[in-house]
């Protein structure tokens, strides 16, 4: 075995490695940014020279570590590919030690690099520096989660079903399924129409092995209500007898942990039993989403996920007014706001701060 140094030994090429995980970094919560890896990064990152062999060394360890608590950290929405990465090539980086038989990472800073091949983790070291170098352009938060959600639907998902088209931003709503996995209880969408998002959602809630099922309402005969604002929608809106979802949904539910449920939402959502860890409200009308949200908002502990779709979308007026009355009432905090970061997505995702004022 043999114990030399390793990587990165173009100073400029690290320094640019270092700016690009310090400024990523600086945008995550609750962040990497304490110890003494991220001070020696963000010293790199300022220019600092490492000019010796040990010192080199030494930035190098500190890079190697912040990419493993990096690989280990929460995601932002502006963060999810960059996390996503770190963790890919932390585990890139593992299989190496083990191929060539290095000592463990953790003694690398203390005792240098001892393998059969220090060349090839060298090399494997240089490989993830220049990778990482290719996110210094700036965060693009809303890409960064259809290039995450998409990468997720492709690794657990065939093509077939990942295929079909939903009418909801799947690429906003499945990233904050998965932050609710950890969050005891179970999914339920309200307005799914044909059911395909409910399909995918469902899909990868197994694909993942959550302990989770996930309950799907609708009328499926489309708005029994005109909308009391003079928006868009009347009664028979998003009737499509001829697709027939809930038969569709009933064959899934054969292989998927999914039940749709018939009716009106603002009644049927009371068969609801367990706790809730995400829920998702696309029913388009105020007085649709409130009587829902009041019955299950005892199955909502503070950490489940409350998603609400075309909050300001011109077709659905009432939408807003609701959503902005439970925030000022402080019955609910917004956890996020898609058209911050791409307009006209209408997406809000919030949490239980208070309770719900009487009706
Ligand atoms: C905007 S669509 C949902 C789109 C769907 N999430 C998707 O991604 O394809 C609204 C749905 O709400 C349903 N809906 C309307 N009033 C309802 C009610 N009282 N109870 C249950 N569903 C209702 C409609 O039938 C319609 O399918």
């Amino acid at each position: 075995m043999s114990g030399r140094s390793f990587g990165l030994a173009d100073a400029e090429a690290f320094r640019s490695t270092a700016r690009v995980f310090v400024d990523q970094a600086g945008r995550m919560e609750p962040g990497i940014a304490g110890g003494p890896s991220f001070g020696l990064m963000k010293e790199a990152a300022a220019g600092r020279a490492f000019a010796d062999a040990r010192g080199q060394h030494e930035a190098v360890c500190a890079f190697l570590d912040c990419l493993k608590r990096a690989a280990g950290q929460g995601a932002t929405p502006e963060t999810f590919t960059f996390v996503a990465k770190c963790a890919e090539y932390d585990r890139y980086l593992d299989e190496k030690v083990v191929e060539f038989r290095a000592n463990p990472r953790g003694d690398w800073s203390a005792a240098a690099v001892k393998s059969e091949d220090n060349a090839v983790i060298a090399k494997v070291v240089d490989e993830i520096a220049a990778h990482l170098r290719s996110f210094s352009e700036p965060a693009q938060a809303y890409q960064s989660l259809v290039d995450y959600t998409q990468a997720r639907i492709k690794a657990l998902m065939p093509p077939e079903i990942a295929g079909m088209r939903q009418e909801a931003n799947i690429s906003l709503i499945f990233p904050f399924l998965e932050k609710a996995l950890p969050v005891a209880g179970d999914v339920a969408e309200f307005g799914c129409f044909r059911g395909i998002l409910s399909v995918k959602l469902a899909w990868m809630l197994k694909a993942l092995g959550a302990n989770k099922h996930y309950y799907t309402f609708d009328t499926f005969h489309g708005f029994e209500i005109d909308d009391p604002a003079g928006g868009a929608l009347g009664i028979g809106a998003f009737r499509d007898d001829a697709f027939d979802a809930f038969g569709f949904l009933t064959k899934w539910s054969r292989i998927l942990p999914l039940t749709p449920v018939k009716g009106d939402a603002t009644k049927t959502c009371a068969q609801l039993q367990g706790p809730l860890s995400f829920v998702w409200l696309d029913l388009d009308m105020g007085v649709l989403m409130d009587p829902v949200l009041r019955t299950i908002w005892s199955k909502c502990g503070p950490d489940t996920i409350i998603g609400i779709d075309d909050v300001g979308r011109p077709e659905t007026p009432t939408v807003a007014p609701w959503l902005d009355g439970l925030i000022a009432s402080g019955a609910v905090e917004l956890v996020f706001d898609s058209d911050r970061i791409a307009p006209n997505t209408f997406i809000r995702f919030v949490k239980k701060k208070g309770d719900l004022l009487p009706v």
